[in-house]
């Protein structure tokens, strides 16, 4: 970020602060000219700033404290307006816990600061629903699910990894290994977008990070899933980056730090990203282990093409599905996923375009997908990686990355 960018983003939060601070107070009225502030401020910011990210955090905020700035007006003169100020927003945050008994009030006080913007359920994804990538399913295993579940074996020099990060291109399965993990290690799941950490700035960010660590601590064995830790942990110019965006970081990094220090209780930290070449130094060096999750080979396309379909009836061979597997070298699995979609939607669309759901008395019949449907769509979808880009995750992985 250019200086003038940073100042008047840094105004920008000042603002926000001054707003949710009125907000608290009762001040209603001049926290509704604050906020609907913050929000132009940030809206002149984005006519500068081209980062998509920084522009999809901008937006989010500018949404957040319209939302806020139309509650309170709406319910001006009336009774202490519902809903929460955007600071630290827990809508749900009676959901994340309730079951939870005994729970103290300093306890309680973190899991609400940290609800909402934290997701702590399990996600039940299945090993199973991940074709392919064998090699990094086994390494993930080792490193998150082993661990936790057999403490014993991890004792004296075999010790766990505390910081584990997955790399590789858009659509890969990050996400989905993540989740499999979890639900596989049944440790208390903590998962937090990065840049959903960062949108709740207002000088917050730092206090949600340490108490995210805290409260995985009290409730271990935890994993903590950092999805897009590029967006917390970039590299940037000196002094190019602002107060907030550092402080987050530096926090961030005392935690993960704290926890190579400390292995009495099992705390693991797993993060995700698809622009590893992005990440400071400083971070990078916390993520030990380091895996590549790269484009799915000829096999893992197969299975993902099958997952995709499953459910609907197709008249493909397995002989089909490998000539699919064939034709979509390069593809990612969302690529696949997407390419899946579509033309499970073809027949569809024909029965729809010819009336003949129109009559919602009659019964109509829906054809079977066939090989036909998929080279015609593959030819539409095209993948979204190029090979330049490709090259970079390999000599990065090359440089950085593990075995
Ligand atoms: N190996 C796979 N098996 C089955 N489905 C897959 C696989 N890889 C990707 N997909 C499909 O693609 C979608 C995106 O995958 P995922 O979110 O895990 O990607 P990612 O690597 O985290 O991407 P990004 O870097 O963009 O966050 C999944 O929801 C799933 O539908
Ligand atoms: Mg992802």
């Amino acid at each position: 970020m250019s200086s003038v960018d940073s100042k008047l983003y840094q105004f920008a939060v000042q603002t926000a602060k001054e707003a949710v601070a009125l907000d608290s107070q009762g001040k209603y009225r001049q926290a509704i000219n604050k906020y609907q502030r913050a929000a132009e401020i940030l809206m002149q910011f984005m006519k500068y700033n081209k980062n998509p990210q920084m522009r999809m955090l901008c937006q989010k905020n500018i949404e957040e404290y319209m939302e806020r700035a139309k509650i309170l007006k709406s319910q001006l003169g009336g009774a202490r307006p519902r809903g929460s100020k955007p600071s630290v927003s827990s809508n749900e945050s009676s959901n994340a816990d309730k079951s939870e008994t005994g729970v103290s009030s300093e306890e309680q006080e973190l899991i609400e600061m940290i609800s909402g913007t934290i997701v702590t359920e399990s996600p039940n994804v299945k090993w199973n629903d991940i074709a392919g990538l064998e090699n990094v399913k086994q390494a993930v295993r080792e490193a998150i699910v082993l661990p936790i579940a057999k403490p014993e074996l991890f004792t004296g020099a075999r010790k766990p990894w505390s910081g584990i990060l997955l790399f590789g291109p858009p659509g890969c399965g990050k996400t989905l290994l993540a989740k499999a993990a979890a639900t596989e290690c049944k440790a208390t799941f903590f998962s937090a977008s990065s840049a959903d950490l960062l949108s709740k700035w207002l000088g917050e960010s730092e206090k949600l990070i340490s108490s995210l660590f805290k409260v995985a601590r009290m409730k271990a064995p935890s994993l903590i899933f950092m999805d897009e830790i590029d967006s917390v942990a970039t590299k940037r110019g000196e002094g190019s980056e602002s107060g907030g965006e550092r402080r987050v970081k530096t926090q961030l990094l005392s935690e993960i730090q704290g926890l190579k220090s400390t292995h009495d209780n099992l705390l693991l930290v797993l993060g995700a990203t698809n622009r590893p070449w992005d990440i400071d130094n400083a971070m990078l060096s916390r993520f030990e282990k380091r895996v590549h999750v790269p484009l799915p080979d000829l096999k893992g396309r197969v299975g993902i093409f099958k997952i995709h379909t499953e459910g609907v009836n197709t008249a493909l061979s397995d002989e089909d599905f490998v000539e699919l597997a064939v034709r979509s070298e390069g593809y990612s699995g969302r690529d696949i996923a997407n390419v899946c979609r579509e033309v499970i939607m073809l027949p569809v669309r024909e029965l729809d375009m010819s009336g003949l759901l129109e009559d919602s008395n009659k019964d109509v019949e829906v054809r079977d997908i066939n090989l036909k449907d998929f080279k015609k769509t593959l030819k539409k979808v095209k993948p979204m990686t190029n090979t330049a880009l490709l090259k970079q995750y390999n000599d990065w992985a090359k440089e950085f990355g593990e075995a």
